[in-house]
């Protein structure tokens, strides 16, 4: 037979050839159109040359509103004021929408295969190709469901047509990715071709994706590491077959490989899994980012024939030698180890898009923020995106808790209440197998991964959980698995998680966090906070018209639609609203009432990671926090470190002073003072200095101790118990605390606005999603604060180590002029023309309070190109450009 191959043309113009064995490529576009609108026999709809000039055009996987935004059919921007979104036809969506794309084929030799990879498509579709239906919806069904179709006996030489039709998701009835209370759901309810689709060329053998194990367990041993790679390989032919596996692992960063093969006698139409195995003499370990680098090893694998012709090359696999373990403590709270050391997890939940629109580039702008904010680990609920994702994470020295979500469908069980979703019945296994399967083929080599949930609220049935783990597995999982992210139960194969769900969600004070029950610091809290992540005004006007922002201000009970849907708790900021008035004062303006929103967040977020930290290992250790959230899905008032906009305020940068790496903090409670180290190597001596004024500027006490400080672990080193009697009850103290080690500038510098009396917890009348607060410390004569003088300067620096990452460097400088405390003072960088926040922006420290006369170096990083102006603004008063140098 001639040595034809085949070509796959794109309507782009674009030739990518599927001209080898092993040759895969991702369909890169489609075109888009309603049931509605695109009428008849849907045979006929996939053949080649329909008309489909009246169809959208979508330039890669897309959700129907994701593709009809791409089209400008609607304006993200309208869309995202106000109640727009509301607005949107929802019978526009009630319909089946179809995804069709035409490529041209030539012919390929008789024992060589065309197959079609799916990976998803939200919530179940038919699927056709020239006209014949290759799968039914009840095969592809599941958001998460990846398949494998042959294509190769409906091949046309010439012009080929596919076509995907897409019914609609409900989130109650279908394995989707539903958003229970973290946003108003999209109309569409995210259906569609939402992953890629994929064709694929083999010979008559194929191979899977690489899964990679090793032996690696502690950095503590200097001995080889055995690597074990499998994969699937399957004969689609009708004569058994002698192949052989021929792979090679790349050293990070240099030329040395690793080559192992090995024979493999496969009978005809069969399958086996092959374990290649190779050692690793001198490993270069991988670890998170704040304990060292992140080397990747790759893997490459072919399959070839006795002619010694190619008939499969698997993508080539990055991998990490690195290890992973959880385990219960005496407790019962989970604790993480990674390379043999305790890792205390610091981390906050994902969000994607609200209509699931993947930009690699904003995701890494994202993941810069979570770094930046000294966290080490994102959750990800159910929503487990792309695989590009994982490949980020990786490089980026990120840990993922990924799993499964609550609620909705995925939990359906019917011992779990709280779930809307239709009851499991016998074929939903089968999804959510498959669904297993594939998530777990998908994130199997990653580094990255620190362990897969397999449920989130509550936990999976006998059933269900027999299926997750056959699936993991055969797909050699190696990292831990656990059963959910709360204590409410767990299956037999499984042990209790040790992850806490005890909320809060919604407001507590500071001194939550030291208490002794809930959500406290103790355990591992698997997702919860104190609600907050209120954005700057200059955020909240792009999102809410006049009308929602005297709302806002004015009416603290009033629903907002850009909180958690309205049949939820979380509708209002009502605790939020009502301890800000108690604590600071009513607001009187909306400058004010940000202002005012703003400090609390500060106040939430840190308390929130320094308990966590200050009990790291104390005698109920505090093993990890996973703040609700990182982010949201579109303009959100809460429940995010920084907002849709990527603009950082108080919540930002309250977490970013709590999870320093080196750091003191306060205990509200003891009234003491805590040293704190994440690092994994730093030791040494320490000095902390303690220094209490009055709001006044007058200083009450001064108190300095030298300490040495030792890797992974917090403890108490100064007692403040004159609090309570240097502060007389109207009055607010400043304390500051600053460590330092031998060099002037200090490792940590924090400052904290303090009252003699704490607010007062009413523990026994907690909610699942808050504990009232019966008196709420007084922080009114904040208002009243002495207007203090301060000069601020920038200049732009020469940061090497910036430039070398394409980031402009400004330095700001600020000093306090007065006798008195300049209290939470916010710095901006905007473009100099548009007078537009630039982001993202990464600031080493913000909304910082001066003590009298104090001067502080701050600095600020930009993507470069951009021309800047640096702003002020002082306590509640008015922003002010910075004269810059
Ligand atoms: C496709 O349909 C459009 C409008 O319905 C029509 O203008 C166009 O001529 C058609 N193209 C072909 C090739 O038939
Ligand atoms: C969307 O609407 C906004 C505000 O009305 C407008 O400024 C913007 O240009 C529109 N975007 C597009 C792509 O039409
Ligand atoms: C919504 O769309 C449907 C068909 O998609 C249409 O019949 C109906 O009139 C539309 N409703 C409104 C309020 O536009
Ligand atoms: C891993 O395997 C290698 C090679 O077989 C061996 O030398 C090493 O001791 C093993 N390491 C562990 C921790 O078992
Ligand atoms: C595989 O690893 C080698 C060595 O680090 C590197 O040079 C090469 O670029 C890697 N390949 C890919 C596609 O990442
Ligand atoms: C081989 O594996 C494929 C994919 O998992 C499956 O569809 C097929 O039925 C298997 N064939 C045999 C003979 O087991
Ligand atoms: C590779 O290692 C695995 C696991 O240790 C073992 O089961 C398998 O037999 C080994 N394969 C070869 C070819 O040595
Ligand atoms: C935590 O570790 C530090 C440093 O090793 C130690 O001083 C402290 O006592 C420990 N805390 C507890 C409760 O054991
Ligand atoms: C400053 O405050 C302290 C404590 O409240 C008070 O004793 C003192 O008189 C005040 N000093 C001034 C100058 O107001």
């Amino acid at each position: 037979m001639p040595s034809l191959h085949l070509a796959l043309i794109l309507l782009s113009g674009t030739v990518m050839a599927l001209q080898n064995p092993g040759a895969q490529v991702s369909i890169a576009g489609w075109h888009l159109q309603s049931t509605h609108a695109a009428a008849g026999d849907l045979a006929a709809w996939s053949l080649p040359h329909a008309n489909v000039s009246k169809w959208y055009r979508i330039s890669g996987p897309a959700t129907v509103l994701g593709g009809l935004l791409e089209n400008n059919a609607h304006n993200e921007t309208d869309l995202f004021y106000s109640d727009h979104l509301a607005g949107l036809n929802k019978s526009d969506f009630g319909v089946p929408w179809l995804y069709r794309e035409e490529f041209s084929l030539s012919p390929f030799l008789a024992d060589q295969h065309l197959l079609l990879q799916t990976h998803g498509i939200s919530s179940k579709a038919d699927i056709f190709f020239n006209g014949i239906q290759i799968a039914s919806s009840d095969i592809q069904k599941g958001s998460y469901a990846g398949h494998t179709y042959e294509l190769t006996p409906h091949v046309l030489v010439g012009q080929n047509a596919l076509l995907i039709k897409a019914y609609p998701t409900s989130y109650r009835d279908d394995f989707a990715l539903g958003w229970v209370d973290w946003n108003p759901h999209p109309p569409d309810s995210g259906t569609g071709v939402w992953r890629n689709v994929e064709l694929k060329l083999t010979g008559p053998v194929s191979i899977s994706s690489p899964r990679v194990t090793t032996n690696f367990t502690s950095d503590q041993s200097a001995s080889p590491v055995k690597v074990t790679v499998k994969t699937d390989v399957q004969n689609y032919g009708d004569s058994p077959v002698d192949v052989t596996l021929r792979g090679s692992i790349h050293s990070p960063d240099s030329a040395k490989t690793i080559d192992f093969s090995q024979l493999v006698h496969l009978p005809a139409r069969s399958n086996s899994t092959v374990s290649l195995n190779a050692t690793i003499n001198n490993p270069q370990i991988w670890w998170p980012a704040t304990w060292g680098a992140q080397p990747l090893y790759n893997v490459s694998l072919d399959a070839s024939l006795p002619s010694g012709a190619v008939s499969d090359v698997a993508p080539l696999t990055n991998f990490g030698i690195r290890h992973v373990v959880s385990a219960l403590n005496s407790h019962n709270d989970v604790a993480f180890t990674v390379n043999g050391h305790p890792f205390h997890v610091r981390g906050a939940g994902y969000a994607p898009d609200i209509f699931l629109r993947f930009d690699i580039k904003r995701l890494e702008n994202i993941f810069q923020y979570v770094l930046d904010l000294g966290l080490n680990t994102v959750r990800l609920e159910g929503k487990q995106e792309h695989p590009e994702l994982y490949d980020l994470a990786d490089r980026m020295g990120l840990m993922l808790i990924a799993g499964w979500e609550c609620c909705d469908k995925w939990e359906a069980w019917a011992y779990n209440d709280d779930s809307p979703g239709t009851l499991w019945q016998n074929q939903d296994y089968a999804i959510a197998h498959a669904s297993m399967l594939h998530e777990a083929e998908m994130m199997q080599p990653h580094p990255s991964l620190l362990a897969f949930l397999v449920g989130s609220d509550y936990w999976p049935d006998e059933r269900a959980t027999d299926l997750y783990l056959s699936a993991l597995r055969s797909m050699d999982w190696p990292n831990p698995i656990i059963a959910s992210a709360s204590m409410r139960g767990h299956p037999s194969q499984l042990p209790p998680s040790g992850m806490k769900m005890d909320g809060p969600y919604d407001w507590v004070p500071p001194n939550y966090w030291y208490g002794d029950s809930l959500g406290a610091a103790f355990g591992f809290g698997s997702e919860q906070g104190a609600g907050v992540g209120t954005p700057e005004l200059s955020s909240l006007r792009k999102f809410l018209s006049d009308a929602d922002l005297k709302s806002l201000w004015s009416s603290p009970n009033a629903g907002q639609y850009h909180l958690a849907p309205a049949n939820g708790v979380f509708h209002t900021r009502k605790i939020f609203n009502n301890a800000l008035a108690k604590r600071y004062g009513p607001a009187k303006s909306l400058e004010e009432y940000v202002f005012k929103a703003q400090v609390m967040d500060y106040e939430a977020t840190r308390a929130e990671f320094e308990a966590f930290a200050a009990r790291q290992n104390a005698s109920r250790p505090a093993t990890g926090v996973v703040y609700w959230m990182l982010n949201s899905a579109w303009p959100s008032l809460h429940w995010q470190l920084f907002d849709y906009y990527l603009q950082t305020a108080g919540a930002f940068f309250g977490a970013k002073a709590g999870a320093r790496q080196e750091h003191v903090a306060f205990d509200y409670e003891s009234r003491s003072v805590y040293l704190i180290n994440h690092s994994l190597k730093t030791s040494g001596t320490r000095h902390i200095t303690v220094d209490l004024i009055t709001s006044n500027g007058t200083q009450l006490l001064l108190r300095e101790v030298t300490t040495e400080t030792t890797p992974l672990s917090s403890k108490e080193v100064i007692q403040i118990p004159e609090i309570a009697t240097l502060l007389t009850t109207k009055t607010i103290g400043f304390l500051r605390l600053t460590l330092s080690d031998t060099s002037p500038k200090p490792l940590s510098r924090n400052v904290y606005w303090i009252t003699a009396q704490n607010d007062v917890l009413d523990w026994d009348n907690s909610e699942w999603y808050a504990t009232p607060v019966t008196t709420f410390a007084d922080f009114t004569a904040l208002s009243a604060l002495k207007p203090a003088t301060v000069v601020a300067s920038a200049a732009a620096s020469t940061d090497d180590a910036a430039r070398v990452s394409g980031l402009t460097s400004v330095e700001v400088t600020l000093e306090n002029q007065s006798d008195v405390p300049a209290f939470f003072i916010r710095l901006a960088i905007v473009d100099s023309k548009t007078r537009e926040e630039i982001a993202p922006v990464f600031w080493s420290d913000n909304y910082v309070t001066l003590f009298p006369r104090e001067r502080l170096r701050l600095v600020v990083r930009v993507r470069e190109g951009s021309q800047w102006v640096v702003t002020t603004r002082v306590g509640g008063g008015k922003e002010q450009d910075v004269k810059s140098k």
